[in-house]
């Protein structure tokens, strides 16, 4: 049979869904056309085998050569505690993305648009196979395993992590093609190129070696994961009806996937890489971003009616410091996290200097005072190097920090039951105001306000197997007069208390 006799035969694979009630399982409020152009070219055939030889690659060498020449103890242990939460957070997102493209496939009735699906569910089920692999791979080759082993417990604690959920968790709460905007059209198509791609040549940058092997596995399904994007997308743009809502949430998904995605990058890629010869993650995303998604893909469709995010140009001022002031933060409460936070040498502030020009002003006191708390006998948390303890946006969950603590946009708010929130920025407020009922999850204040910082570590299991030494340290010493222990901790008294109830009333708009 000819290879396009092949694929016309697979094309008619199609069934008729009648294992479920279409009507009640996941509804959709935007309509989508019968049939459309076919977003998944490649044959079913050949997708498979493809997929086979490289599970069979990546699984091979992780467990051949890369394990028997343990590539990971030779990596830079500042670039090996990022991957940590990174993991843990990207293999959430895998989830999100494996959970929306199944509600895609029961909820639209289009043969093309369905297969492509099919595929991307099947695609992501292996991607959370391989991160997870890759996260018990460190578990056991790691210079410092601890938190790879707890990475999936720790990314629902950590109040650093928890944002990740929140964004990640829109790839499956919504409307099947509200998700589909959020995972393929944003998540997928704006932004896996600078997690997967730019990401490889960090990992490889600082001597990781494994890293790039599985995640170029995986990149090289996004690229039909986009595609499908780009097919939904013009398949709801083929209907007038859909419109306004559709910009409405396409504004919205985008804020969303920008607050949480953004800062994270900025921090991973700004302030946990050794090698200094890499671009500065606005230098990534200029490109990635704003030129090449904004710029080229999105304006495209604007003939359709689709219009660049409005809170774009707000994205493109808060990538400029956002990383930076999440960075400090993150490092201000390193005793709450399962990774170490390294401090900052001279090499590292003169290029931040000569890449964010005006860094030192802003920066620079904060992380030398940071490295000089590094020692356990000092006695000080970095956190008091904070004005106050950050507030949490009831929305985003990030911390409403943003973009400096100079310029902080927080917005906050007192509703009619009496509740206080607090918000990153007036999108966020925006977002909540659209819609409130949807916006009111806890932030990691309501959890843990009141809570004594030692119990909360003890509790949440931020205590290596020694059942004393701090998983999180404001160093990378592994000398033990370095190591933080929880009776340093339990010395400093310090309580968690939410920033928001000590805040006179004045401070809040009533909504
Ligand atoms: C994905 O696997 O499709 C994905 C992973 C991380 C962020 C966005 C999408
Ligand atoms: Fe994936
Ligand atoms: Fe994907």
């Amino acid at each position: 049979m000819s290879v396009s006799a092949e694929h016309d035969k697979i094309k008619k694979f199609d069934w008729e869904p009648s294992y479920f009630h279409r009507d009640a399982l996941y509804p959709t409020k935007y309509k989508i056309p019968p049939r459309t152009k076919d977003p998944f070219r490649t044959l079913v055939h050949e997708y498979v085998r493809m997929e086979e030889e490289k599970d069979d690659r990546t699984y091979g060498s992780l467990e051949d050569a890369l394990g028997r020449l343990n590539t990971a103890t030779g990596a830079e242990p500042r670039f090996m505690e990022v991957m940590k939460p990174v993991l843990a957070v990207v293999n959430f997102a895998e989830y999100g993305a494996m959970k929306g493209a199944t509600m895609l496939l029961e909820t639209v009735s289009n043969p093309e648009l369905r297969q492509g699906y099919l595929a991307q569910m099947l695609d992501e089920v292996r991607h959370i196979n391989q991160e997870a692999y890759l996260s018990r791979h460190f578990s056991k080759h790691a210079p410092d395993p601890a938190g790879f082993n707890s990475g999936f417990q720790m990314r629902a604690y950590d109040p650093l992590t928890r944002p990740g959920r929140a964004c990640f968790e829109l790839f499956m709460n919504d409307d099947p093609i509200t998700n589909a905007l959020n995972l393929q059209v944003i998540g997928e198509t704006a932004y896996t190129n600078p997690l997967f791609v730019a990401f490889t040549e960090l990992a490889a940058a600082n001597g990781d070696q494994t890293t790039p092997t599985v995640f170029l596995s995986i990149q090289s399904d996004e690229a039909r994961h986009m595609s499908n994007g780009y097919a939904t997308l013009a398949a709801v743009l083929t209907e007038p009806d859909n419109l306004p809502m559709l910009q409405l949430d396409f504004d919205t998904a985008f804020w969303r996937q920008h607050s949480f995605l953004d800062n994270f990058q900025g921090v991973v890629y700004d302030y946990f890489s050794k090698s200094r010869k890499m671009k500065c993650y606005r230098e990534y995303w200029d490109e990635w971003v704003w030129e090449d998604w904004a710029g080229s893909y999105i304006e495209r469709l604007e003939p359709f009616g689709l219009q660049v995010p409005r809170w774009i140009v707000d994205a493109k001022r808060h990538v400029q410091w956002g990383g930076h002031t999440i960075a400090m933060v993150s490092a201000a409460l390193w005793p709450l996290h399962a990774w170490r936070s390294d401090y900052m040498s001279d090499d590292d502030f003169e290029w931040f200097e000569d890449k964010y020009p005006g860094w030192e002003a802003h920066y620079a006191p904060f992380w030398t005072a940071y490295r000089e708390m590094a020692d356990p006998h000092n006695g000080h948390l970095a956190a008091s190097l904070l004005p106050a303890m950050p507030a949490m946006c009831r929305v985003c969950q990030m911390p409403a920090v943003l973009p400096r603590l100079d310029t902080n946009e927080i917005q906050l708010v007192i509703d009619s039951a009496d509740r206080r929130h607090a918000f990153c920025s007036s999108p966020c407020l925006e977002i909540f105001r659209q819609d409130p009922a949807k916006h009111q999850a806890m932030t990691w204040w309501d959890v843990n306000d009141g809570v004594e910082l030692a119990r909360y570590i003890e509790e949440v299991g931020l205590l290596r197997s020694d059942g004393r030494t701090l998983m999180g340290q404001p160093h990378l010493h592994t000398d033990e007069r370095w190591l933080w222990t929880i009776d340093d901790i339990r010395r400093t008294g310090f309580v968690l208390q939410d920033p928001l109830k000590s805040m006179p009333a004045e401070a809040f708009i009533r909504v």
